[in-house]
């Protein structure tokens, strides 16, 4: 995939329906739901063990970038729109993830030597997106700061399926460096790897329980 350079600025590339987008190199990501097994509580594996989780099957990703910052934009199916958080509901969400060296391991969120950099929407955080680093399963931490920022539309999908879409675009400047520990760094040129991982609202989906890519993509930044 190539995450073409094209001179827009931050406010219109932010817009998941701007015209920029519909010449984006998209790749579509199938995915699937994480391993329960790999679950690090004993209390979630066995509460969703007759649950089916992971219903988002598949993801289109594409990226852009301006020479300053970079953007992802990620679409998927999703019948219904939820966007808040309560002691029983649980909002949308979906996640980038970076290996910050050569290599991790994505089916653990990275390991104790090969950490890995999270970029997370929420349906109910508006414009906010979380930054956070793993170093493998049941070890993730949310940055005090991000400069990650997210813009997302809902809509029924259309005729004649009317299934309901999500499209949600994240963006970042490439490089950060005052957040080196913690974010991956970015630049023209480069060759990156990323995952994505889905959360479905309406079906509690939440922290390892999701929809993820089991593979790295690979992208080239364009120079
Ligand atoms: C591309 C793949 C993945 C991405 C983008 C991703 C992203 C994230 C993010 C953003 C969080 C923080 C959630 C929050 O604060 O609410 C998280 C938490 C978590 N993820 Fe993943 N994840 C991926 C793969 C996996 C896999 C394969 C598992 C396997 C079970 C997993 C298990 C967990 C667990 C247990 C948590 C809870 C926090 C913790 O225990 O560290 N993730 N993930």
């Amino acid at each position: 995939m190539l995450a073409k350079k094209v001179a827009a600025k931050q406010e219109s590339l932010l817009e998941p329906a701007a015209p920029q987008w519909a010449n984006a190199e998209q790749v579509y990501l199938p995915m699937m739901p994480t391993p329960l097994a790999s679950q690090p509580s004993p209390y979630i594996r066995v509460s969703w063990l007759q649950r089916p989780y992971g219903k988002v099957r598949s993801v289109k990703a594409a990226s852009l970038h301006n020479g300053e910052e970079i953007f992802f934009r990620l679409e998927w199916n999703d019948p219904e729109k939820n966007d808040i958080l309560t002691d029983s509901t649980f909002p949308d969400g979906a996640a980038l993830l970076f290996p910050m060296g050569s290599d991790a391991p994505i089916l653990t969120m990275g390991d104790k030597t090969h950490p890995v950099n999270a970029w997370h929407w929420r349906a109910d955080l508006a414009e906010h997106g979380r930054n956070n680093v793993a170093h493998g399963l049941g070890s993730t931490v949310l940055s005090e700061k991000s400069h990650i920022t997210c813009r997302a539309s809902w809509d029924n999908g259309g005729w004649p399926w009317y299934t309901g879409v999500w499209r949600v675009v994240f963006c970042r400047p490439l490089s950060l460096p005052d957040q080196a520990a913690e974010a991956i760094q970015l630049k023209p040129g480069q060759e990156v790897r990323f995952g994505v991982a889905v959360w479905q609202g309406q079906n509690a989906e939440r922290a390892g329980i999701k929809a993820f890519s089991q593979k790295w993509q690979r992208m080239m930044i364009e120079a």
